[in-house]
């Protein structure tokens, strides 16, 4: 774990990082991007071409539809904050590897516990079976609330996957409601301990 004391010096701790293979192929470092006390964060699995290019995370076709589905709840993404497990863009957006996840993830565990979100949406199988530390299923749990650690996971179908698929779509834009309204709810995060066992039945 990275003792990092702000989002800035994180970043400067990460540098121009060569701790995995995936640096090179990379352009650029994709970090992070938002309000750095967000209630809400959004976790993909990894940079896009896009994102790669910019430096910036869902800033491609899935980023557009992400602003789009945040508009949908009176958001916008200066008000979240935006990031992904791996930070460099894996070779033709392939998935990121155990070791490279292993490597990255340390820094995305230390965005949250700086930032401190009720809530962390995990955008895609990916993300959200990294968070929960699980093999998880999207169809069966998507838009449900889990214990997190000192905060709530909310799986949700990536937005690529519902770009392809309209009834996808509809249950994206569906999981975003409920995702107002857990916000709404204002539900205290669990502390920051390892998730009860018996939460694991619901996978
Ligand atoms: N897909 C992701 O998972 N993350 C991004 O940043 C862009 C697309």
């Amino acid at each position: 774990m990275y003792e990092a004391g702000s989002l800035e010096e994180l970043r400067e701790i990460l540098g121009e990082c060569e701790r995995c293979p995936l640096h090179e192929g990379r352009t650029k470092i994709v970090f992070g991007y938002g309000n750095p006390e967000a209630k809400l964060m959004f976790v993909g699995e990894g940079p896009g071409r896009a994102e790669d290019a910019q430096g910036l995370p869902f800033v491609g076709p899935a980023g557009k539809l992400l602003d789009d589905l945040l508009g949908q709840i009176g958001m916008t993404r200066q008000q979240v904050y935006i990031a992904n497990v791996v930070k460099c863009r894996p070779p033709g957006n392939r998935d990121p590897l155990p070791l490279e996840v292993e490597t990255c993830i340390p820094f995305l565990r230390r965005q949250i516990e700086l930032i401190k979100p009720g809530i962390v949406c995990e955008l895609g199988r990916i993300a959200a079976g990294v968070m929960m530390e699980r093999t998880i299923q999207i169809t069966r749990i998507h838009g449900q609330k889990f214990l997190g650690r000192g905060y709530f996971n909310v799986p949700v179908f990536h937005p690529a996957a519902a770009l392809r698929a309209p009834a996808t779509m509809q249950l994206l834009r569906e999981d975003f409601a409920r995702l107002k309204e857990y916000l709404e709810e204002e539900e205290p995060p669990p502390p920051a301990a390892e998730p009860e066992p018996e939460q694991m039945g619901l996978f």
